[in-house]
């Protein structure tokens, strides 16, 4: 057996799909093209049958990822196979992945299906699946609850009909890693054609043991992970990605798996899609939050000063975190500013290039240090805005004791710049009600709203986030600026452009929890 990893990320379907984490087409795009610089060997781009939106990503995800495998979900039906086989074909290597629930209380309540028709409906959706493509994935929703009788039957049925992976979910992150890794060997000791497949893991967090048992999955033999950035996804979320790659790297005596990660590239797609989902990493997450690096306790930092590795397992730079360095400043042109963003792996349209340019002299003029997060938070915020309808252009605040708060905001909707000017219950509240009289949302619900700073200090960059809510569809965005305010302002417009995009989409965990065939 092979020592190689494949890593099959599924941030874009399985993550995308969790409440709140919707992306646009260009913000998928865009993540589409970090995974693949990052090295994944497999890209899960959505659920095309899920909505026309769905499609056109996953279709043109095909066309621009360059080394990734890019693949398309579907149910076992034929519609949804269609729409997965038409979505990927203008990939360069493309794969189809057909589901179907195997537990008895998915069969019995979900799917209201005997087992004998379940066997069917595997036979069927593979075979159909091969007519688009060789590389067919069939994955036993809900497996870890499956017996093992029954999903030893439904493997060898998945293989005999050409499936070339095998995925054992555990949809609902019931297992624990003995449990799990037994249904590996299990099925690698019974079932006849096992070894023309590829074993795959995929777990979710309920119980915070999706890396445990995925990575107990890969000791029992299967030589594929799916997992997500940040560990984004359904309820608790999947098996980070990054806590998987780097416990493989910094424990190669116990797990000697070879792998295609760049892993100098984990903290800026971590950062990316943050900024794009409007997720925030918890502070102590594992090897992306930021106090993974951290060391504050005195007996700590002593210890650090002696010898590093008295307390760090990883260096910050294998994860592509340097220290935040002064960067530039006010006197820096514009040659250099697009060098820079280069060097940081960001490329930006003309006029982006040109907005994010001001925003960064109008930065220098206020913050006397410039370091790299202040010129990432500045160019994603920028990123985000490039394609969306309406465009934050200016505000003027009225705050303080002496009321009432007033905001006088211009918006670019659709082109054309449009003014308001409202009071309100202090400065937050009249800016969004400024957003609210430009661009009317009565349905709207506000659902969050945080500041964090970027770096230390009382001249930095605030990062605010909103999440809203409509008709029970979540979204979450963020915005930076110097000017907490400002940044609020760009967060909520953000924000508003995502549920606009949302509204023509069908949620695809709806359209998959409908199910049966
Ligand atoms: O968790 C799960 O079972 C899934 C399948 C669709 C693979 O996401
Ligand atoms: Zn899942």
């Amino acid at each position: 057996m092979t020592d190689r990893i494949i890593i099959f990320d599924t941030t874009l379907r399985d993550g995308e799909q969790s409440p709140g984490c919707s992306m646009n087409l260009e913000e998928k795009l865009r993540m589409a093209r970090l995974l693949d610089e990052l090295g994944v060997d497999v890209i899960e781009a959505g659920f095309p049958v899920a909505s026309p939106g769905d499609f056109e990503a996953v279709n043109e995800i095909a066309k621009t990822v360059k080394n990734a495998v890019v693949c398309g979900l579907s149910r076992a039906t034929k519609g949804d196979i269609e729409a997965s086989g038409n979505a990927i074909k203008p990939a360069q290597r493309k794969r189809i992945h057909t589901f179907i629930s195997t537990s008895p209380l998915h069969m019995k309540y979900k799917l209201q299906m005997p087992p004998e028709r379940v066997l069917e409906a595997i036979r069927e959706s593979v075979t159909f699946a091969r007519n688009f493509t060789d590389d067919v994935e069939w994955s036993a929703e809900d497996g870890s609850r499956t017996e093992d009788d029954f999903l030893c039957q439904a493997v060898e049925t998945a293989i005999r009909a050409g499936a070339t992976t095998i995925n054992i979910p555990d949809t609902v992150g019931y297992a624990v890693p003995e449990e799990y890794a037994a249904k590996f060997e299990m099925l690698r000791a019974r079932v006849p054609d096992m070894d023309k497949a590829v074993l795959s893991v995929h777990c979710h967090n309920d119980l915070g043991l999706a890396v445990a048992n995925s990575l107990a999955g890969v000791k029992a033999g299967a030589r594929q992970v799916e997992c997500t950035i940040n560990g984004i996804g359904e309820r608790a979320g999947n098996a980070a990605l990054e806590e998987v790659i780097m416990a493989i790297r910094t424990r190669p005596d116990l797990l000697p798996y070879a792998n295609n990660i760049d892993t100098t590239k984990i903290t800026k797609i971590s950062r990316a899609l943050s900024v794009i989902t409007g997720f925030a990493v918890q502070p102590n997450k594992a090897i992306v939050g930021a106090n993974a690096f951290a060391h504050e306790s005195g007996i700590h930092q002593d210890g650090m000063l002696k010898h590093k590795q008295t307390y760090e397992i990883m260096t910050p730079e294998s994860v592509g975190l340097s220290e935040s360095k002064i960067v530039m400043g006010k006197h820096s042109g514009r040659h250099a500013f697009r060098k820079k963003l280069e060097e940081l792996g960001y490329e930006l349209g003309d006029n982006a290039l040109q907005d994010a340019f001001a925003r960064f002299k109008a930065l220098a003029d206020k913050k006397k240090d410039i370091v790299e997060d202040d010129l990432i938070a500045l160019v994603e915020d920028e990123a985000v805005a490039e394609h969306q309808p309406v465009q934050f252009m200016a505000l003027q605040v009225q705050a303080g004791t002496k009321g009432p708060q007033v905001a006088e905001l211009t918006l670019r909707v659709n082109g054309e710049e449009k003014h308001a000017r409202v009071e309100g219950n202090g400065p937050v509240d009249a800016i969004f009600g400024a957003i609210r009289a430009i661009v009317p949302h009565p349905d709207v619900y506000l659902k969050l709203y945080q500041v964090h700073a970027i770096t230390g200090g009382t001249d930095a960059q605030a990062e605010v986030t909103v999440r809203l809510e409509e008709h029970g569809k979540t979204v979450s965005a963020q915005g930076a600026d110097a000017d907490t305010l400002v940044a609020s302002a760009r967060a909520y417009v953000h924000a508003l452009c995502k549920l606009d995009a949302k509204r023509t989409q069908v949620n695809p965990q709806a359209a998959m929890a409908a199910g049966a065939p």
